[in-house]
């Protein structure tokens, strides 16, 4: 058991064989679904976690309570990733307490079948253990309607639920924050992906907590943030303002015979003679949609070249468009390439699903591309690389 802090111990658990998280995102590296104990006058559970690891989680509680029984359980967040194992505990301690959000109480019975009983914490309401006590802040849409994070005065740590979350177990990326590119890579594809849609909300509750005397921010997901933090502070600051995180163009693109990859490799390569700081490039068809997105995000310039298909556009980047409208993208450059090889649809498509986005500026001519790029293409490609860095 690792301390975090003064009578505050981890018990979350590792899922190292995990194929999907929330069914559609890839977690080589695995996830942690975290878990805290705070061992006090009255002893407080911090969330639970994912049934799949729950006999783990089990363990650990058990050893970490040492004979005692615990009073109560503090939910921040209902998703199943962390109320797993609720009803087991329900089983286990019949009396202890459950202590979250009104709307979380609300919503509890859609995940037991067991009576409870239940404390509602309203904003800046406390629970108090004994030295430790705990002070709520309402963190509705960080990801889910009932979630609330805490902060022990005593210690200084903030529950963030899934807030400074990110993908892959502690076994593999450490158990505290260390380094700001490591962190960031797969804690910048966790939030866009998972809280990209909801930057509004995530703003409040920066502002609400960022006003605390943080020590620590012990997340549900993901290493504990602790020296060096500030970084962690600053990109969730420019994430959930839907900032510019690194100057330069990302590259998406979608081809069904390679001719579409063609003319996108090729701009590419303009952009980074014409002194672009970085280009990235993504095959749609190929790569992790999920890294598409968050690279959609993190640069302020986007191209997106695509082949035309069934009349419309050639559906990995209309399900990567229709993602980023799920996510609320916004504040973008985009120009357009579009392939059809006898009537060009893509780039119509685009438009209008662009259309529909906040503050998205199409730069530039389209260019259009009849089955595969020739010499003739090559002043409009210019013209378009132009037209993104300006
Ligand atoms: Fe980690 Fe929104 O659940």
């Amino acid at each position: 058991m690792k301390e975090i802090a003064s009578k505050t111990v981890y018990i979350g658990v590792d899922d190292l064989d995990l194929d999907l998280f929330e069914g559609q995102y890839i977690v080589p590296e695995g996830i942690s679904y975290n878990s805290y104990l705070i061992l006090d006058e009255k002893v407080a559970i911090m969330d639970t976690v994912d049934a799949r690891k729950g006999e783990e989680w089990l363990a650990n509680l058990s050893e970490a309570l040492g004979g005692r029984r615990p009073d109560y359980l503090v939910v921040h967040h209902l998703e199943p990733d962390h109320s797993g194992m609720i009803e087991k505990l329900l089983e286990l301690y019949p009396e202890i307490k459950i202590v979250g959000g009104a709307k979380a109480l609300q919503m509890l019975p859609q995940f037991i079948d067991k009576p409870f009983e239940g404390i509602a914490m309203k904003e800046g309401e406390s629970l108090e253990l004994g030295e430790h006590s705990l002070s709520f802040f309402g963190a509705a849409m960080v990801h889910w309607p009932e979630v609330m994070v805490s902060f022990d005065k005593a210690t200084g740590v903030l529950f963030a639920a899934d807030a400074f979350g990110k993908f892959g177990a502690l076994s593999k990326c450490g158990f505290y924050y260390k380094d700001d590119d490591d962190w960031a890579c797969e804690a910048r594809r966790y939030y866009f992906n998972i809280c990209g849609k909801y930057g509004v909300p995530v703003q409040n509750l920066l502002k609400k907590v960022l006003a605390l005397p943080i020590e620590k921010i012990a997340p549900l997901h993901g290493p504990i943030l602790a020296e060096g933090k500030e970084e962690c502070i600053a990109l969730y600051q420019t994430w959930s303002s839907y900032g510019v995180e690194t100057e330069g163009v990302f590259v998406a693109y979608a081809s069904i015979h390679g001719g579409t990859a063609e003319v996108a490799e090729h701009l590419a390569e303009i952009l980074k003679a014409k002194g672009c700081p970085k280009v990235a490039v993504s095959d749609l068809c190929r790569d992790d949609m999920a890294e598409a997105v968050e690279d959609a995000f993190r640069y302020g310039r986007m191209v997106l070249a695509a082949a035309s298909y069934d009349g419309g556009l050639f559906t990995p980047a209309y399900n990567f468009l229709h993602t980023l409208q799920m996510k609320a993208w916004q504040k973008r450059k985009v120009a357009l390439i579009e392939n059809g090889s006898w009537a060009p649809s893509a780039a119509k498509v685009m438009k209008e699903m662009l259309g529909t986005m906040k503050e998205i500026d199409i730069v530039g001519e389209s260019v259009t591309i009849r089955s595969r790029m020739r010499a003739s293409d090559e002043a409009a490609l210019e013209a378009l690389a132009d037209a993104i860095l300006q």
